[in-house]
């Protein structure tokens, strides 16, 4: 794992685009895309860029269960707004929170991953340490599953909410084996709200009550940090 220290997320965005253009010079065709503050300034530099993506396939790692896209707290539409209404992509999936089966809707997205294996994954990191919606406790074998968030979750994820009641209390997501099959993975953290999560990402031990702490065991990860979300390292 590569800790590559920024100023802020504005740098961040911009190195982890650099890296992304580098893997797209090297054939890489399929990205794994995360929703969340973290990201924005990374999705703001693809906007920007003229690089063209038509060749490009997106898989989201999540999608809140009862929203659509219609809804402006759907990952969908986040998405949707943040980069697929401004560049266009070959294909772009996100798991259907709307499903009436979840079951199908699950083996359905894991269908989708082994058709399009990731090459180069952005993610951010829960205050829990949890990627994708992956909460501690999850197994790191787990592929594509319904979720229920834990409490501190539902209540950081609360802000971006009219009420708190509105969260939803369940999601789908990517699981661990699905974000560790990626070639390569970009994890960006900013603020210090992240750093015990970064601190027992890199230097804890390797554990399921910490997510992101698989990590350690793929070949090629960058996290791309702020000084605030690195203070607890030693
Ligand atoms: C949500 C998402 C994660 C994201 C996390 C952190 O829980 N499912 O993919 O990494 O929030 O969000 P933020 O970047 O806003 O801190």
């Amino acid at each position: 794992m590569k800790v590559i220290r920024v100023k802020d997320s504005l740098e961040g965005g911009a190195l982890a685009f650099t890296l992304l253009k580098e893997k797209m010079a090297q054939g890489a065709r399929t990205f794994g895309l995360a929703t969340g503050s973290t990201p924005l300034d990374f999705y703001r530099q693809m906007r920007a860029s003229n690089l063209d993506f038509s060749e490009c396939v997106t898989v989201n790692l999540d999608e809140y269960v009862g929203l659509g896209r219609e809804d402006s707290q759907s990952y969908a539409y986040f998405m949707e707004e943040h980069l697929f209404q401004h560049k266009s992509f070959k294909a772009s999936y996100l798991p259907n929170g709307l499903a009436e089966d979840l079951t199908a809707e699950v083996q359905a997205y894991n269908d989708l991953l082994a058709e399009h294996p990731v090459d180069f994954q952005i993610l951010g990191i829960g205050n829990n340490g949890h990627i994708g919606f992956n909460e501690p406790g999850t197994p790191f074998d787990a592929q594509t599953q319904v979720v229920d968030l834990a409490e501190s979750t539902i209540a950081a994820n609360a802000r971006f909410f009219d009420n708190p009641n509105q969260v939803p209390r369940q999601a789908i997501s990517m699981g661990i084996s699905n974000i560790m099959a990626a070639k390569c993975i970009v994890l960006m953290a900013y603020g210090d709200s992240k750093a015990s999560a970064i601190k027992a990402t890199v230097q804890g031990p390797v554990t399921t009550a910490v997510p992101a702490s698989v990590l350690q065991t793929h070949p090629e990860v960058y996290l791309i940090v702020d000084e605030a979300a690195v203070a607890l390292l030693d």
